[in-house]
């Protein structure tokens, strides 16, 4: 069977234009292990981006997949509203011990959007029991994103993927900053002020008093091209959403479990949300699943008799799956018993001075940014003046290509290509990545 021309044939794939598939087919995955992808031909691929950020330690790990394999003859799945099973309770007790000191209820949802409208809700929900029901506005930051739910692209900033769908979102608060790379106070990341906090302040003192939460992806705003910005900026965030009775929504879903160096991202600025999000690096990147972890203060407003009506009447129907819930369990055991946080911090440091000597020099590379082992090239026209190509020359996309021919998945964001691989690769893996990296950004745009 040709594959290919049957998955055309039948199959409308996520965010990407079909026709380019005229040039450029699905490349047909058949089989996976650790960091490496194999097409039908036995190619090998090496998944740097960990496919979508989400694969954590490796495809097909065998302890995961004996998780997978031991749960599945037991209990596949089962109603979650009314009914409860050992595989979420395992799970939520190994998460707590994972979250910021403070998050001690887990809600489950079956993917990251549904997650962020599941936080959304949950706050808008609080603060009408809490009596605050002037307050119906979001505040969100600067080329966020949150997902594609109309819900979730509301919170989000970015116009790639909201402009069209303006008339049907809700009215929110975007305020500006976090473009450390092209700072527009002239700063520079590590040694600033957080000079572009002042558009959050001011965004609080007009709007502050109508506004249920502030949602931020936590140090890494990850699809707006792997932004970096301070810690001190979520610190400022969370004095000021206090100040003004605003819950504060850490979204994780990308930036969590270990990505960033730590567990969850915004334990570097050290101080704890009232909701965060998890999910992708969750079950290591195997099943759709998410979980909104949040306080006992917020859990409380919600607890009551029947007829007050102050449950939370929201349920997704894979909430909870079983299959999920012990993969998630296995990837939390495995992240602690092998310490694989520490383990990626050396690799991290490995990466970072190998993609600088390999790299770094080059013509068009304006910054290469990292934290934990995220690292992000940011190619550029101009390294003086960091002016960007023009978008029609699809610099990235064009990288991306040539990557796939030498045999890694550089699937860019713009003209930013990134390193984003499981935690547990190794420096020979990531050594080949680097030199076929730097092999396909010189056939697009030389040496
Ligand atoms: C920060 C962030 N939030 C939310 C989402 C949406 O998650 P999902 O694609 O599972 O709906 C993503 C996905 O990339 C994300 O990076």
């Amino acid at each position: 069977m040709n594959y290919i021309e049957e998955d055309q044939k039948y199959i409308w794939h996520p965010a990407q234009q079909m026709k380019d598939a005229e040039v450029f087919p699905p490349v047909f995955i058949d089989y996976a292990n650790g960091p490496f992808l194999y097409d039908e031909n036995g190619k090998e691929y090496i998944d740097i981006i960990s496919s979508w950020w989400c694969n954590l330690l490796g495809h097909c790990h065998p302890e995961i997949n004996e998780a997978l394999k031991k749960q599945v003859d037991a209990l596949e799945h089962v109603i979650f509203a009314n009914f409860t099973h050992k595989p979420a309770i395992e799970l939520c007790q190994e998460l707590a011990t994972l979250v910021p000191k403070g998050l001690t209820k887990f809600n489950f949802c079956d993917n990251g959007s549904s997650s962020v409208e599941c936080a959304l809700k949950m706050s808008f929900q609080y603060q009408h029991q809490k009596g605050e029901t002037q307050r119906h506005l979001f505040m969100c930051l600067s080329e966020s994103y949150h997902g594609e739910t109309i819900g979730a692209l509301s919170v989000g900033s970015m116009d790639l993927y909201a402009q069209l769908f303006k008339p049907m979102m809700m009215e929110n608060i975007h305020f500006d900053g976090l473009d450390c790379y092209r700072c527009s106070y002239g700063k520079i990341r590590d040694t600033c002020d957080c000079e572009c906090f002042e558009s959050a302040e001011k965004a609080f003192e007009t709007y502050g008093h109508e506004t249920v939460a502030v949602i931020v992806e936590p140090i890494l705003q990850g699809a707006a091209g792997m932004r970096i910005y301070p810690p001190e900026y979520l610190r400022r965030l969370r004095a000021l959403a206090d100040q003004y009775g605003v819950l504060l929504i850490d979204d994780e879903i990308a930036a969590g479990f270990g990505r960033t160096g730590t567990m969850f991202a915004i334990e570097h600025a050290g101080v704890c949300p009232d909701i965060l999000c998890t999910s992708k690096g969750l079950t290591g990147g195997y099943l759709p699943m998410a979980i909104v972890c949040t306080t006992e203060e917020i859990y409380n407003a919600f607890y009551d008799d029947y007829g007050t009506h102050k449950a939370f009447v929201h349920s997704h129907t894979y909430a909870g799956n079983p299959l999920a819930a012990s993969v998630a369990t296995a990837v939390i055991k495995i992240l602690k018993r092998d310490k694989i946080l520490e383990q990626a911090q050396h690799t991290a440091d490995y990466l970072t001075e190998k993609l600088n000597e390999a790299l770094g020099h080059h013509t068009h590379v304006g910054e290469i940014r990292h934290i934990g082992l995220v690292h992000a090239i940011e190619l550029v026209k101009d390294k003086q003046t960091k002016d960007a190509f023009p978008a029609e020359q699809r610099i990235g996309w064009h990288i991306f290509r040539k990557a796939m021919d030498r045999g890694l998945v550089l699937r860019p964001i713009g003209d930013v290509i990134y390193f984003n691989p499981p935690l547990n690769i190794d420096k020979d893996t990531l050594d080949k990545a680097i030199v076929l990296c730097k092999a396909a950004v010189e056939d697009v745009l030389g040496g």
